[in-house]
């Protein structure tokens, strides 16, 4: 396994590119499922889950080629069955029910498992899919999924807004028989962009981006080319980067309209932001102060920040809290930046954090895709080493995090553990 090196200290001065978004590219990658013709996608970042999911394509019966950020996929022959080894290493794999209903009436999905960050269950993907016609019985860890009068279009109200529930209701809904509407449908830009990828192959939705969402059924969908939004995420992780270092980031091809509530929060705390033709500028105005966040489903701040800002406030003088209202055990990455020296307090669901304390350099263990990158963020801000191990976690969810933020100053490498 490979361990990542940061030594601390030093300003970041200069330019970042923004990949395409992990969490757009993986639900639309397995609506390519859904297209009789091969569909064309640019700015695909490349990315661990990405390999993962063109290998369930390719196993689900699609011909797929990755060149660059380029990538193509034919479902020339689907079968129904994606593998428990495969959809164990990645949850976003149970994105391919609803598809593979709408194509096949039938699917054989293994039950992701929970993951570091919570349970994680699929209840509401199975609950609005049932409405729609399905029938599913789980057995040996399978969902064995079938709709054999073919899916209907249905009334749905999710009890939470899901992201991955919409995607996959989305999805169904566009090849099943009649109107369906969403309510309480999930808000997230990356489900904005599954939907528009849908369109763009000929599905009917509206409402996309609020939380009624309808869908007009079609017969059949057929391949395009589509390029993948900017991950907003990404975007959030660097400019909370620019704020814990002295200098000065442009963030390029920065998806700022989606990141209100983040840029609101660090503004708050004395982060200068500016947006120009040629990206976002960030950099810290003056000492940082503490602030609260909640995390909420979008347009609320976002969860998958929530670590990364957490070290941000570490650095701000006074006291902040961070409540963790969407998962419930993603403050693992808590312990690792006690280690660095930072105080937190843990109560529940809520962190109290006492920032102002310097960081040093110490070695750390990465729990999950987001908590890696606080301690990839934190290591900029220690004074000293820090060896942040398992940074496959990282792998995951940050398109070549050492090349970037090398390119602008930072001293951070890549060893072998
Ligand atoms: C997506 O996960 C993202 N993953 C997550 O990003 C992100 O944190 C999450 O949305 C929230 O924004 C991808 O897009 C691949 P949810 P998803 O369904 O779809 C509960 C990252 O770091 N729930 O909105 O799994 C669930 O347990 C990852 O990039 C049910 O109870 O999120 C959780 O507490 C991590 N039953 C909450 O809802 C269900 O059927 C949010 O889940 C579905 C969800």
């Amino acid at each position: 396994m490979d361990k990542l090196i940061v030594q601390g200290g030093g300003p970041l001065e200069g330019r970042i590119r923004v990949s395409g978004a992990k969490n757009a590219a993986l639900p639309i990658l397995m609506a390519c499922l859904l297209a009789e013709g091969k569909v064309e996608l640019g700015n695909v970042p490349r990315l661990r889950d990405i390999h993962t999911s063109l290998k369930l394509l390719e196993i689900l019966g699609c011909k797929t080629s990755f060149d660059g950020n380029d990538v193509t996929s034919d479902a020339v022959a689907l079968v129904p069955e994606a593998p428990y080894e495969l959809v164990k290493t990645m949850r976003a794999s149970v994105l391919c029910l609803g598809p593979l209903l709408a194509r096949l009436r039938e699917a054989r999905v293994a039950l992701p498992g929970g993951c570091a960050i919570g349970a994680r269950p699929v209840d509401l993907h199975l609950k609005g899919l049932e409405k729609m016609g399905a029938k599913f019985e789980l057995a040996e860890g399978y969902i064995n999924g079938t709709c054999n009068g073919g899916l209907k279009g249905a009334h749905i109200t999710f009890d939470f807004p899901t992201v991955g529930g919409t995607e996959n209701l989305l999805m169904a809904a566009s090849l099943a028989e009649g109107e369906s509407i969403l309510e309480n449908a999930a808000r997230e830009p990356e489900v904005e962009d599954l939907a528009n990828f849908l369109n763009a192959m000929g599905a009917k939705i509206t409402g996309q981006g609020t939380s009624v969402i309808r869908v007009e059924g079609v017969k059949s969908l057929k391949g395009c080319s589509y390029r993948v939004m900017p991950d907003r995420i990404e975007a959030g992780t660097y400019m909370c980067a620019a704020a814990i270092t002295d200098g000065e980031l442009l963030i390029e091809d920065c998806p700022y309209q989606e990141l209100d509530a983040v840029s609101y929060k660090l503004r708050e705390m004395g982060v200068w932001l500016e947006e120009t033709d040629e990206g976002v500028l960030v950099r810290r105005d003056g000492p940082l102060v503490g602030t609260d966040v909640t995390t909420q489903p979008h347009p609320g701040f976002p969860t998958d920040m929530q670590a990364q800002f957490m070290v941000v406030m570490c650095m701000a003088s006074g006291a902040g809290t961070i409540e963790e209202k969407i998962f419930e055990n993603r403050f693992m990455h808590v312990q690792e930046l006690a280690r660095l020296g930072a105080d937190i307090r843990l109560k529940g669901r809520t962190a109290m954090v006492r920032g102002g304390k310097p960081l040093f350099g110490a070695p750390v263990m990465a729990s999950d895709l987001r908590a890696s990158a606080s301690l990839v963020i934190a290591g900029l801000a220690a004074e000293g080493k820090t060896e942040i191990s398992r940074i496959y976690h990282l792998d995951r969810g940050y398109e070549n995090i050492e090349a970037k933020l090398s390119g602008v100053g930072a001293t951070i490498w890549r060893e072998k553990e």
